[in-house]
């Protein structure tokens, strides 16, 4: 079998330059999205869990923005913190909401950045589930589609580039596609958390967006850990109702859903390298136990060799920084 001496793998591995000619995949800063948490408050509050993470006023994610810009990042997902929360999330669908003033704000300081919008209701509601409750208090599906379409149209009309629903519920991409259409934004591209995980990997976000359901949990909406064939479907469903572009969340733990979707839809895929995964490399970092920045380029490197156009990504700013525009 062995073709040595023939073949020397180690050949092309001498030295950089070399390396560098016969390298099969890349990370740019153009590849990443960074998620920014928008607040009513003033200034920059960090957040305990993600080091390096702020909530932002909605004049410093402007100030954010144009930084992010600068450094050559393609986009920013925006996340919000409303003043106060109600059974309904109606701060996710207000013409002033706070994601919607940010859009506004953000637009002004930047020009070619995408300015991208998560549409989901559980930072809004005061139960913390990502729609809204029957009597039962189960999350009624059919019921909440209208909601997540009004808010993907009001983000639309602040500014927004792209929409990303979050929420899964069944048949969201198809209600937010017509009420888009319909509202004169047909242009306007969705970004659908079609393989959404239930994961644990997702807590320290939930301080950052301040978004923890308050009883139970989202088992009955995200996806099992254990199905990639039912990511699939997934992803096939969200195409069949228009989604532009399809997401694999989280990241590293599903690198085989993102290269199944890739290869099996051809659409653009995107991976969303979640809070803990971005906690665990920082909190491991401090101890002085990996390199941060190789253990990062390694797993962005990772996403992308699995199939992922473009990542999402807390490390958007610093990785941009660290390997230049
Ligand atoms: C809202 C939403 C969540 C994340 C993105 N949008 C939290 C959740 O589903 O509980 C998680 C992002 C992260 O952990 O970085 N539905």
């Amino acid at each position: 079998m062995s073709r040595f001496p023939v073949y020397r793998a180690r050949r092309l591995r001498r030295f950089e330059r070399l390396r560098a000619l016969v390298r099969e995949t890349s990370v740019e800063p153009g590849d990443l999205i960074a998620p920014l948490f928008v607040t009513y408050q003033r200034g920059r509050h960090p957040v305990a869990a993600m080091p390096g993470v702020e909530q932002l006023s909605v004049e410093a994610a402007a100030d954010e923005a144009a930084r992010l810009e600068e450094l050559g990042v393609g986009g920013v997902l925006l996340f919000g913190i409303p003043e106060s929360k109600d059974e309904r999330g109606s701060g996710a669908f207000a013409a002033d909401g706070i994601v919607q003033r940010a859009v506004g704000a953000i637009r002004e300081q930047v020009k070619n950045l995408v300015v991208a919008t998560d549409v989901c209701l559980c930072e809004y509601t005061d139960h913390g589930h990502c729609g809204l409750l029957t009597s039962q208090g189960e999350v009624d599906n059919d019921a909440t589609l209208e909601l997540l379409a009004r808010s993907a149209v009001s983000h639309a009309r602040a500014g927004a580039d792209m929409v990303a629903p979050s929420d899964m519920m069944d048949g969201r991409v198809a209600a937010i596609r017509r009420a888009l259409d319909d509202s004169g934004f047909a242009h306007l591209p969705i970004m659908s958390y079609a393989a959404k995980y239930a994961s644990a990997f997702y807590g320290p976000f939930r301080e950052a967006a301040d978004s923890a359901p308050q009883f139970g949990d989202r088992r009955g909406y995200q996806m099992d850990p254990a199905n990639a064939d039912e990511g699939l479907r997934e992803a096939r469903m969200d195409i069949e109702e228009g989604a532009d572009i399809i997401m694999v969340k989280p990241a590293l733990p599903y690198l085989d859903v993102i290269r199944r979707v890739k290869s099996e839809t051809g659409y653009p895929v995107a991976a969303y390298h979640v809070s803990g995964e971005y906690s665990m490399l920082k909190a491991a970092a401090e101890r002085g136990w990996i390199d941060e920045e190789r253990a990062l380029l390694e797993t962005m490197i990772s996403i992308r060799r699995a199939g992922a156009d473009l990542v999402i990504t807390y490390y958007a700013g610093q990785l941009a920084a660290a390997i230049g525009g």
